[in-house]
């Protein structure tokens, strides 16, 4: 089964404005070349400053969309809008989308229907909260939310998972590699049963740091990262996606 590159990606949230991403981008350009795929998931307004500062693998994605492809809907952003902007990957499903917006699984599964309607290849986060892991639901919270997400036939490629625990979004708390090779193996079993996401790489995304990444990154089943606050700086996202490879 063929899953491509290791995939980096940096979800810098709604952080930076144009000129601190150019700091960034002079700073990531004294670096050497990676031996993996680097997604930057830049605010909106930065997809069009962002672009032509790209090379080599790296390649850019959103961090949200509306399910419509145009339409009376102020505030938002079709799949078409990101793929004109340049965009290979969306973001959906994150769980500040879900918890902090409230967006309930019935949204998240119009959206990655609409992302791959309109040609843009959804990374699709799942994870449970801290008294769902407590309560030992973990693997049933993420089956729920890719049934509910992917529908009972997943499409058969195409999408990428990202596997981050509520718990560990910007928490510092980071989920043991043996607790995120669990999840992720748990993923594949699902999308193998069913026949779907035969192209799927499974992310780990909750507090990835440069001291905590090759242990994850080593783990079976674990083809990338999602990277958040470790990402906004240049030299500590390089020291992580250094240490993955193809
Ligand atoms: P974090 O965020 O790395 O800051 O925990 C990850 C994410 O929310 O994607």
């Amino acid at each position: 089964m063929n899953r491509g590159r290791t995939l980096i990606a940096a979800n810098w949230k709604m952080h930076k404005t144009s000129r601190e991403a150019k700091a960034f981008f002079d700073t990531w350009r004294t670096f050497p070349a990676l031996d993996c795929e680097i997604a930057f998931l830049p605010p909106f307004t930065l997809l069009h400053a962002v672009a032509p500062l790209l090379s080599g693998t790296e390649v850019l994605g959103g961090q949200n969309l509306h399910e419509a492809a145009a339409g009376a809907f102020t505030g938002e952003i079709s799949a078409g809008m990101l793929r004109d902007a340049g965009c290979k990957y969306v973001l959906i499903g994150h769980s500040e989308r879900r918890h902090v917006f409230g967006e309930p699984d019935e949204r998240i599964a119009l959206k990655v229907r609409a992302a791959l309607e309109g040609g843009l290849r959804p990374i699709l986060c799942v994870g449970e909260t801290l008294e769902q892991r407590k309560n030992g639901n973990t693997l049933d919270i993420v089956w729920g939310q890719l049934a509910a997400d992917l529908g009972r036939n997943p499409p058969r490629e195409g999408f990428d998972i990202a596997y981050e625990p509520v718990w560990a979004i910007g928490t510092g708390k980071v989920a043991s590699h043996h607790d995120a090779r669990e999840v992720h193996e748990a993923v594949l079993e699902y999308l193998g049963k069913r026949g779907g996401g035969r192209d799927c790489r499974i992310l780990y995304g909750g507090s990835v740091k440069p001291g905590n990444a090759l242990d994850l990154l080593n783990s079976p089943g674990i083809h990338g990262l999602l990277v958040g606050g470790a990402s906004l700086d240049p030299g500590s996202f390089h020291q992580i996606a250094a240490l993955a490879k193809d």
